[in-house]
């Protein structure tokens, strides 16, 4: 078990779409092991492969954070292929994007496709939290962040945060990438 750097906003791989993963092997389980220790670590509810720089299809949640007795689980493929339910706002922050959170306005429920780590399909129906985190790490995996949804007068109030947090997501890259970690 391992805890991977988490990359930040500003970082490429982050606005990258991710690639299905085709290979459900030893390799594919250690890295959900991972990314579900540094999403503890990290105290995030959720956690996208590319948020640890792997442009790959896979999302963990912490359903213990949702549900009393269960474990976290991991995604392997996630598609959301329909979204219902009244619509409703929620503040919602980003292990990628530190320091900000804001209201976010999404669908109540979703029915979800995915395999899990041994490639088998599933077909489930979530909602409220589960269904939230969901869409918001599936959206990771297309390259978009929560601040994506913000409308452009909110956006322009963040801007300032979000350029500094770009310059230092470039610093910390080349940072990673001396220490052989990107
Ligand atoms: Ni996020």
């Amino acid at each position: 078990m391992a805890l991977l750097p988490i990359r930040k906003y500003g970082d490429p791989v982050l606005r990258a779409k991710a690639k299905p993963v085709e290979i459900f092997d030893e390799s594919l389980a250690t890295l959900a092991e991972d990314m579900i220790e540094t999403m503890r670590d990290a105290e995030g509810i959720g956690l996208a492969a590319p948020q640890i720089g792997q442009s790959l299809c896979l999302i963990v949640v912490d359903m213990a954070l949702i549900e009393e007795g269960k474990e976290a689980v991991a995604y392997v493929n996630p598609v959301i292929q329909e979204r219902y339910g009244e619509k409703y706002t929620i503040e919602e922050g980003c292990l990628s994007i530190p320091g900000i959170t804001e209201n976010v306005t999404r669908e109540q429920n979703i029915r979800l496709t995915y395999q899990d780590l041994a490639g088998n399909e599933h077909e489930e129906e979530c909602s409220d939290t589960l269904a939230r985190v969901i869409m918001h790490e599936v959206d990771h995996l297309l390259g978009v962040f929560f601040t994506d949804h913000l409308g452009s007068m909110r956006l322009r109030m963040l801007s300032k945060k979000l350029n500094a947090l770009q310059f230092e997501a470039q610093k910390e890259l080349i940072e990673f990438r001396k220490l052989g970690l990107a």
